[in-house]
């Protein structure tokens, strides 16, 4: 008897935990519903650091991209008001005034100097404005200012590993490399920005992958040619007037120095050594084709591009991020890194 009615008393009282529950939950979805329902356009604003930058330039198109598609299947207007900072910080920081002022719902901001990252933070949180930070990444320190501060892009470190493997992987297979065959790699490295973590990181562990795998190296020289072609090749004239056929390796930050360390030599009589770049445009992959650039590895723009626009999206829509997204320490989103090989260089093996 007794027993029967302790199973009575509480099934009654787990049917009705069971409805309260069932109650929360549809209570969290109709109160998303009205979110969704009030919101009928979104406005993305969104600076760079400079627009003609290759790499940024990929982001950009990829993004408008991708704001049309979104707009398109979710069947809201999307606008991206976009700035270009053409590399000055007073510019940049002008910029996001304005879009503050226009009344965006998101700033996507790729930062011209990564160390004022508080600034800008201090700037959205007292309009309530989150902010997604991308390609030039600010420290931990400012990214923990805020709860509504984000970062997308890729881990640097990883990029110099993987164009280091490059090196390695050849190095093994062909020896001649080392043309002076002294056992060691002659090399100089074509800088990013001073102070970007690209710059900074890919170096080190490019070299440091290199040398871990046993193969010596000898640094002729290095030095920064912010990310660009022409600045690459006036450095690259430079050094082969000191250096000359002593190089036999040109270690660059990005795909962009490489093709102007190419365009170096192309003026020249001499041979060309090995070059490693990073991001995988177009033009790199189709030297490296023609046999002019060892490899490079490929930065993920696309991917990156679509992560922005989905992140930006959903902080508009006023969703659970921390629920939605698969964010690394709850702020962080970062697409991978890959070798690219030439089709020949595949061919052969
Ligand atoms: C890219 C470079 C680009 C730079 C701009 C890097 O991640 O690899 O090509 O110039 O970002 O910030
Ligand atoms: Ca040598």
């Amino acid at each position: 008897m007794k027993r029967k009615y302790f199973f009575k008393r509480y099934s009654i009282f787990f049917c009705l935990l069971f409805l309260l529950f069932q109650v929360s939950c549809s209570e969290k979805t109709t109160e998303q519903q009205k979110i969704d329902n009030t919101i009928s356009e979104i406005k993305i604003g969104f600076t760079v650091y400079r627009r003609d930058d290759t790499f940024i330039a990929m982001i950009v198109s990829n993004m408008e991209e991708a704001v049309k598609e979104g707009g398109q299947k979710n069947n809201i207007k999307i606008t991206m008001n976009t700035m270009d900072a053409k590399g000055s910080q007073t510019v940049q920081n002008d910029h996001i005034d304005k879009l503050i002022e226009q009344g965006c719902d998101v700033l996507c901001v790729n930062l011209v100097d990564r160390t004022v990252a508080a600034t800008v933070i201090d700037k959205a949180k007292a309009a309530d404005i989150p902010v997604v930070f991308f390609n030039r990444e600010p420290v931990k320190e400012d990214l923990e200012r805020w709860n509504k501060v984000y970062y997308v892009g890729a881990d640097a470190s990883e990029s110099g590993k993987l164009e280091g493997q490059i090196v390695v992987e050849q190095y093994q297979k062909n020896s001649n490399m080392d043309k002076n065959g002294d056992g060691k790699l002659q090399y100089v490295v074509l800088e990013g920005e001073q102070g970007h973590q690209d710059a900074l990181l890919r170096t080190e562990y490019a070299v440091k992958t290199i040398t871990d795998a046993g193969i010596q190296m000898d640094k002729l020289a290095g030095d920064t040619a912010n990310w660009l072609r022409s600045q690459a090749e006036t450095k690259m004239n430079q050094w082969l007037q000191i250096y000359g056929d002593e190089i036999e390796l040109i270690l660059c930050n990005n795909d962009d120095m490489a093709l102007g360390a190419i365009d170096a030599y192309e003026n020249t009589d001499k041979e060309l050594p090995a070059i490693v770049g990073i991001d995988g445009i177009a033009p790199a992959i189709e030297a490296m084709e023609q046999g002019k650039l060892l490899g490079t590895v490929k930065n993920d723009a696309q991917m990156q591009s679509e992560l922005i626009f989905e992140l930006s999206y959903r902080l508009a829509m006023k969703e659970d991020i921390s629920k939605n997204m698969n964010l690394v320490r709850g702020k962080y989103i970062f697409t991978k890194y890959t070798i690219l090989k030439s089709s020949n260089d595949v061919v052969k093996e």
